[in-house]
């Protein structure tokens, strides 16, 4: 089966060398748009594609993505509504998620960032100490990586609660809310709040002055979704207004951040440069190939993404 190598910011064939090498002979990887017999093309794995990109192969069934999140897939023009796009859902990948978080969650519950001033000025204070049940922790999605990432806070302590569109059945250490009406009981007392949402005409904005302003004084943002989900504006008056004492910031709506953008000096903010947790090679490379089998086989393939929720 041939797979077209679609993107505008990576460069595929060299990211992916390992998995295409493994897959010779299964898969015949193709670079967008340079090779003659478009018409034979059934699959693509993409990120980022150009706006025309789809609209080049009358033929394809398929898009993955490499990654868990399939937003710059799905508001490609050119794909159509016959074409299923498919994401990574890997366990390996929501377990250094978990990580990234919980360090984040820690960072801001035994007060590290007030540690590392107080170190730059060679001052020797204890802080009262704060266990994890004292601080209240607010995930957003509870979905492959959300799930994960509640479980693991509430076995170090952390009350969690979590907030999804449908209804969860309950589990340890863990409430579950759903719908609008939810969000606001979840975020009443809410120290820690954790956005783990895929960027859809929903959740778009989702993080904003009145979120903020319903969680528990001096609280915490961890933002691992999308850029887009933040209005930058009122997560720095918030900041500024003492309503949140910090935030992690790993995802921005214009990436790389621009160098004059306010967030690289803040201080009441760390940054990552998108880098929580990317899926394995071997991941994408696996779901090209399932994906491949399903087509060859006449069948749906697996983790095919709901066009009309957008995730
Ligand atoms: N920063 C990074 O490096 C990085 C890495 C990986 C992923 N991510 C981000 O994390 C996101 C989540 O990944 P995932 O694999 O966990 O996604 P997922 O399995 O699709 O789960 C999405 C969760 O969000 C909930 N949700 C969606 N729309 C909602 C709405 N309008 N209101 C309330 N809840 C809503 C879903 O509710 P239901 O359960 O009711 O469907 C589900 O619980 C990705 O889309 C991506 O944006 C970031």
């Amino acid at each position: 089966m041939r797979c077209v190598l679609v993107s505008t910011t990576l460069d595929m064939r060299a990211v992916f060398a390992p998995e295409i090498a493994r897959l010779q002979g299964q898969i015949d990887f193709v670079d967008h748009p340079d090779f003659a017999a478009a018409n034979d093309v059934q699959l693509a794995l993409a990120w980022h594609p150009p706006a025309d990109a789809f609209a080049r192969y009358p033929n394809l069934k398929a898009v993955c993505s490499i990654a868990a999140g399939v937003d710059n897939i799905l508001s490609c023009p050119s794909l159509r509504d016959n074409i299923d796009v498919v994401r990574v859902v890997e366990p390996a990948q929501a377990q250094m998620m978990s990580g990234f978080v919980i360090w984040h969650a820690i960072w801001h519950q035994r007060r590290f960032a007030t540690y590392r001033a107080q170190q730059q000025n060679k001052i020797w204070q204890r802080l009262p100490q704060r266990t994890a049940q004292q601080v209240p922790v607010g995930i957003l999605g509870h979905g492959a990586i959300g799930a994960r990432v509640a479980a693991d806070l509430a076995m170090l302590g952390f009350p969690v609660k979590v907030w999804s569109r449908s209804a969860k059945p309950p589990s340890p250490g863990i409430t579950a809310f759903h719908g609008r009406d939810g969000l606001r009981a979840m975020l009443q007392d809410t120290e820690i709040l954790v956005n783990l949402l895929p960027l859809t005409p929903e959740t778009r904005g989702i993080l904003n002055r009145d979120v903020f302003t319903a969680m528990r004084r001096g609280g915490y943002l961890i933002q691992v979704g999308r850029g887009e989900h933040l209005v930058e504006a009122d997560l720095l008056a918030a900041l500024d207004s003492g309503q949140l004492s910090g935030a992690a910031l790993d995802v921005f709506l214009a990436e790389p951040l621009p160098k004059e953008h306010s967030f690289w000096s803040h201080p009441g903010i760390v940054l990552t440069p998108h880098d929580a947790c990317d899926a394995s090679l071997a991941a994408v490379g696996g779901t090209v190939l399932a994906t491949a089998e399903a087509l060859r086989a006449g069948m749906r393939p697996g983790n095919v993404v709901d066009r009309g929720t957008g995730y």
